[in-house]
């Protein structure tokens, strides 16, 4: 359909100019009726696929950008947020750099470059209406919640807390929640987690964090059958280890719930590894991180659950895959400073979720593989980084990547303390590792699944197949996907 529009604008240009080589000069308004960028025509189809489900009336964001009369106001503001692209206050808030790496992710609002370029030619033209009978037909949004995996099987809410206008930053448990409404036992295909308080959204902080006060938190599902709640704090004292285990995520650990950060989005476990959610479980909020956003709120986290059918079975399980470096030394006052991590794949895996973690100097990141025996390098995503918005990538299907044992993951994270990233409190500070949004740190929280030699090699034919690719073909993320065994040969026919 773009392109269409897009084709409609260019041949309207080229009638323009026989016209004009015909010596008949085209009225301008004709020319505008035909390629004109309008609200109603061009506009309004990207706010409401990218922009309306947080602006809206209780939408979290700002200002609504519903009716034509909510937006014009906003035109200037919009062009130069969307403009930015992947840059720290880009808007949708997704950063994931269009020009390299992998590119297919679920759940991605981002803008094309042609709608971007629409964006901008509106508002250079005037920010025309055009006709009202162009637009589409309004979108509705029953709740105030508007969840991106769609509507929830399940909600868990985390209990209440309470922050200070100027509290300094808090770390700690923050109790637990029983699950409630849930009569059976059920995989988990997809979550959302978001932050509800009552904090207006406009105003607060001009540095990070002026809109949540949820910085992270940590939590996990435990079932009576392994530990009631008593039981657990028990374990604090007595068995340090596997209390840590049981309610807070180490570094490589199976079957475990993403964590939550600040402005996060939804997550899409991998299809053959959904999680578990036993019925009666409780849900342990370990660790959070709290930080004041400069008026006193009230604020909780809710947790959106998808299920699978009732008959699911999963063959894969879920893993986190985090890792990076508390060895970090960011100077004051500069720009574009860089630091690496780097981790080897003691397993053959497939990668589902890319999630970038820096801190209020972070603006980008870059994930790279180098694979073993050949030690090819390549980028698998780079993203940009806001520490308001802590997003993360879920890969597409057929774009995830699927990498074999001893693959070194690298990830290069940028810092930015010069007075032109807006996050940092004081530009002159030095600042090393630490928990404070205004200390740094360096993390991919990635997700992924642990492969086996036959289910590596069955990830690879069902990759080929997928995509249909030929004998030696190349895919970004798939290094075994070029490499062909005798009896995958039938392929080459497709
Ligand atoms: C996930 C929710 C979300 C989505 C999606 C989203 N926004 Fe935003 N937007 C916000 C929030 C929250 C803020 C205020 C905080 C900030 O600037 O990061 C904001 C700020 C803005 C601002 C700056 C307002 C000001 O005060 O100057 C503009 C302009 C904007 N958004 C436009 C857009 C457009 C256009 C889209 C779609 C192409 C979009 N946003 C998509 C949540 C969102």
């Amino acid at each position: 359909m773009r392109d269409m529009t897009r084709f409609g604008r260019r041949s309207a240009f080229g009638l323009a100019a026989a016209l004009l080589m015909a010596g008949l000069a085209a009225p301008a308004a004709a020319q505008d009726a035909a390629g004109e960028v309008t609200w109603s025509k061009d506009i309004a189809p990207i706010l409401q696929r990218s922009c309306q489900q947080c602006h809206r009336p209780d939408g979290g964001a700002p200002m609504s950008l519903i009716t034509y009369e909510d937006t014009r106001p906003w035109a200037r503001s919009i062009r130069q947020r969307t403009g930015l692209r992947d840059k720290q206050d880009a808007m949708p808030p997704w950063y994931i750099e269009k020009d390299i790496g992998i590119q297919d992710y679920k759940g991605d609002v981002s803008l094309s470059d042609e709608e971007v370029a629409k964006i901008a030619d509106w508002v250079d033209n005037g920010a025309p209406r055009g006709n009202p009978a162009d637009a589409p037909p309004p979108l509705e949004f029953p709740d105030a919640s508007v969840w991106t995996i769609g509507e929830p099987d399940l909600i868990v809410s985390s209990p209440s807390i309470e922050i200070g206008a100027s509290d300094p930053d808090w770390w700690g448990p923050i109790g637990d929640s029983a699950i409630e409404g849930l009569a059976e036992d059920r995989y988990v295909a997809a979550i959302e987690m978001k932050e509800i308080n009552d904090v207006e959204p406009t105003g607060g902080r001009e540095t990070v964090g002026s809109r949540w006060g949820i910085h992270h938190l940590v939590w996990n599902v435990v079932h009576p059958d392994e530990y009631t709640l008593e039981e657990l704090e028990a374990l604090r004292e007595s068995d340090p280890d596997e209390y840590a285990r049981r309610v807070g995520a180490s570094v490589i650990e199976q079957g475990f719930w993403p964590v939550h950060e600040v402005g996060r989005n939804a997550d899409y476990f991998d299809p053959k590894a959904g999680l578990l959610l036993r019925a009666g479980s409780n849900i342990i909020f370990s660790s959070a991180h709290l930080h004041s956003t400069g008026t006193h709120m009230k604020s909780r986290l809710d947790i959106g659950f998808k299920f699978h059918p009732r008959d699911y079975e999963p063959e894969y399980t879920n893993i986190l895959l985090a890792y990076g470096t508390g060895d970090l030394d960011i100077r004051g006052g500069t720009a574009n400073q860089k630091i690496e991590s780097f981790r080897t794949l003691p397993f053959h895996a497939k990668l589902t979720i890319f999630e970038p973690h820096l801190h209020a100097a972070g603006t980008r990141m870059c994930l790279d593989a180098i694979y073993p025996d050949t030690g090819r390098m390549e980028t698998l995503s780079c993203a940009g980084y806001n520490h308001s918005w802590v997003r993360a990538y879920s890969y597409a299907e057929d774009a995830a990547p699927v990498l074999p044992k001893g693959t070194v993951l690298r990830i290069t994270g940028y810092f930015d303390t010069s007075p032109g990233n807006k996050n940092v409190a004081d530009p002159r500070n030095w600042a090393g590792m630490g928990d404070r949004s205004i200390d740094n740190m360096l993390i991919n929280l990635a997700q992924g699944v642990r492969l086996s030699d036959e289910q590596y090699a069955a990830e690879l034919e069902q990759r080929r197949r997928a995509l249909n690719l030929t004998p030696g073909q190349y895919v970004t993320g798939c290094p075994g996907c070029g490499a062909w065994s005798a009896d995958a040969g039938q392929n080459q026919d497709q």
